[in-house]
């Protein structure tokens, strides 16, 4: 399948922000979401639709997303939408979304996903079960089937710019969860090999009846994987060390380091300084258990004097893992950097690369 991106070359900064609804219904392109940058107010994004300028959207005030950012003043202007024909794009399967900030005619902010068109009716039952699907954090399967899309280019386009696709043929999806990744991959990209692994066996139980029955494989909380040394090209981690403490990240680097073939690409999604500073914002009634201490002194402490806060536990495997491992962790880049160029080398670090909102680093195997 051939994916059209247009600006995926181009570095451009990743705005914090979310596509809200992406639909085409009775012949009409209905999407609305929010964008920001934050360092600067900017005009509302250009729209590309598979690599072409498609049209300008209209701002919107969001409230909501004001009260999400209260160290952005201008937070409340981001909201975009548009609305108007679908020609060209109703009848694919599928579309690139590109969304873009300009200042003086450069472009400054992006936001990128795929979407699935209603011509591809939604086999729900061919979703996890919603138990599953809250496990790894979605809280529905909309969200979890846009979710994945998103996911997917973000680490699609990273690829594109650090070995090219062409070059990657056998992918793991460490921590793969109930396939939010690994099933878009697999539909997207039928050549790669694509394999995974999760400690959670109920996760990979339903991978391996659904996507492919001896490719994933459940792991144990401490390597080794049972994969051979440079098995892969390239191995992605979507929000898998952003569960992980200290010391447990730095010992599946090295294991990461092991399976990659050497140039090999490691894209590891990490709670960084934006997702921070938005569950700070949280209001206390509304703090979930997933980030509920940002707040506290400890946690300011940590990552303010030692770069890494990994003290607070994520219920989300309660009883299914040893108490104490599976963590919330936020992150700062400078520590990301320095004891993770331990291991490999840092090719890139994006910020809000990953969703608009965790930062994507990207590691090479020298
Ligand atoms: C937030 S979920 C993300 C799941 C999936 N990557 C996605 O994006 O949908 C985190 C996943 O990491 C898994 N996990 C945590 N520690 C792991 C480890 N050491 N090895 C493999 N998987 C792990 C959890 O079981 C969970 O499925």
């Amino acid at each position: 399948m051939v994916l059209n991106w247009r600006f995926t070359e181009q570095q451009i900064p990743r705005a914090a922000g979310r596509i809200d609804q992406a639909q085409i219904k009775d012949g009409t392109l209905s999407i609305a979401g929010w964008m920001l940058l934050p360092s600067r107010l900017c005009s509302p994004p250009s729209l590309f639709i598979n690599g072409t300028l498609f049209a300008r959207t209209e701002q919107r005030q969001r409230p909501d997303v004001h009260e999400a950012h209260p160290w952005i003043d201008h937070a409340g202007l981001s909201g975009f939408a548009y609305s108007g024909s679908a020609e060209g794009i109703a009848s694919c399967e599928s579309f690139t979304i590109e969304l873009v900030l300009f200042e003086d005619s450069f472009p400054c902010g992006y936001l990128a996903t795929l979407v699935k068109t209603e011509s591809i009716p939604p086999k729900k039952e061919e979703h996890p079960p919603l138990e599953l699907i809250r496990q790894i954090g979605a809280p529905d399967v909309e969200s979890f089937e846009a979710q994945g899309l998103k996911v997917l280019t973000d680490f699609v386009q990273a690829i594109q710019l650090s070995r090219g696709l062409p070059n990657t043929r056998r992918v793991l999806d460490w921590g793969c969860g109930c396939g939010r990744v690994s099933s878009p991959f697999s539909v997207f990209f039928p050549d790669v090999e694509l394999f995974g692994s999760d400690i959670a066996e109920n996760c990979v139980d339903w991978c391996r009846i659904h996507l492919h029955s001896s490719r994933f494989v459940k792991s144990a909380l401490f390597p080794p994987l049972p994969f051979a040394d440079s098995s892969f090209d390239v191995v992605l981690a979507s929000s898998v060390m952003t569960h992980l403490k200290r010391t447990v990240q730095l010992v599946w680097l090295q294991e990461m380091n092991r399976v990659l073939g050497p140039g090999g690409l490691l894209l590891a999604s990490v709670l960084g300084d934006y997702a921070f500073k938005r569950e700070q914002a949280v209001k206390p009634e509304a703090r979930s258990r997933l980030y509920n201490d940002c707040n506290s002194l400890v946690a300011r402490t940590l990552l303010a004097f030692r770069g890494i806060c990994d003290r607070t536990p994520n219920e989300g495997l309660a009883g299914k893992i040893p108490a104490g491992y599976y963590m919330n962790v936020f992150q700062t880049e400078k520590y990301t950097r320095a004891a993770w160029s331990q291991h490999f080398e840092v090719l890139r670090y994006i910020e809000r690369g990953m969703d608009n909102y965790q930062d994507l680093v990207v590691l090479r195997k020298p």
